[in-house]
């Protein structure tokens, strides 16, 4: 079953064309991958497809339905949550409000909203530092405080921008089973990540853009190996050090 298809999208900026005529399409528990330089586009994406701005053209498709300039908060009711490059919790808030807020799309009850956003936080091993002020977070959690947010929303499918930035390498490697466990317990992903080794991981498919268009997709074994992949964004360098 098809998630989310992208058909012909368009984001126009004044002058600007953020995203140029893309194509793509996520099945149902799949993981996409989504690379390119930096201003490539990619965020932009992100922000049509979850609602923050209605693309200029072209058409996006979620679970068969057109949801082309739908609100951001009535996609995350119907599925469709995404993290923030730039995260932003309530920082004089604890973990548990902050995500017991985004329970909150789902049910009136303040309970039933505690009881959810604790289970998400033991899911994600993060527990316990549920009474940590998240504006005391290391950049690792605040990461993960963002994933949790998400997840209270009860998605089908997440997206999430860079949620990998900043973090060290073994903190990677966590990241990477996290969201490994989050698809294996049926969320569709779709990741933008400029750190390759965790693309690589994680991807079941990855779509490469520069200047708002697609240059290239495959399996990351092909996006490796891609000349013009290569030359637009992974460099020599990236190569060298594979080999
Ligand atoms: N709201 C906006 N108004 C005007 N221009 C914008 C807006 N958002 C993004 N842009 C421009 O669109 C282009 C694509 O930006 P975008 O943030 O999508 O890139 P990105 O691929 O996410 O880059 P990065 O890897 O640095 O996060 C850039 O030239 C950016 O300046
Ligand atoms: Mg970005």
């Amino acid at each position: 079953m098809t998630m989310l298809q992208v058909e012909k999208m368009t984001k126009q900026f004044g002058g600007l064309r953020a995203i140029d005529s893309l194509d793509l399409t996520i099945e149902k528990g799949q993981i996409l991958g989504l690379i390119g330089p930096n201003g490539a586009g990619k965020s932009t994406a992100f922000n049509c497809i979850a609602g923050a701005f209605a693309p200029t053209s072209g058409t996006i498709t979620f679970e068969g339905r057109r949801i082309n300039g739908h609100k951001p908060w009535n996609l995350c009711k119907a599925g469709l949550a995404r993290t923030f490059q730039i995260v932003k919790p309530f920082a004089s808030k604890n973990v548990l409000y902050n995500v017991t807020v985004a329970s909150f799309i789902n049910t009136g009850s303040r309970k039933i909203a505690e009881e959810k956003a604790l289970a998400v936080l033991e899911s994600l091993n993060f527990a316990g530092k549920k009474d940590m002020l998240a504006g005391n977070l290391t950049i690792a959690d605040r990461k993960r405080l963002e994933i949790a947010k998400a997840l209270a929303t009860e998605p089908k499918l997440l997206l999430l921008d860079e949620v990998m930035a900043g973090l060290r390498p073994n903190e990677v490697d966590e990241m990477v089973d996290i969201l490994k466990a989050l698809r294996d317990r049926g969320i569709t992903i779709f990741v933008i990540e400029h750190i390759m080794r965790a693309i690589m991981a994680l991807s079941d498919r990855v779509v490469v853009i520069q200047f708002g268009k697609k240059i290239a997709e495959g399996t990351p074994a092909e996006i490796a190996n891609n000349e013009n992949v290569i030359k637009a964004y992974l460099g020599e360098d990236y190569v060298v050090a594979r080999n």
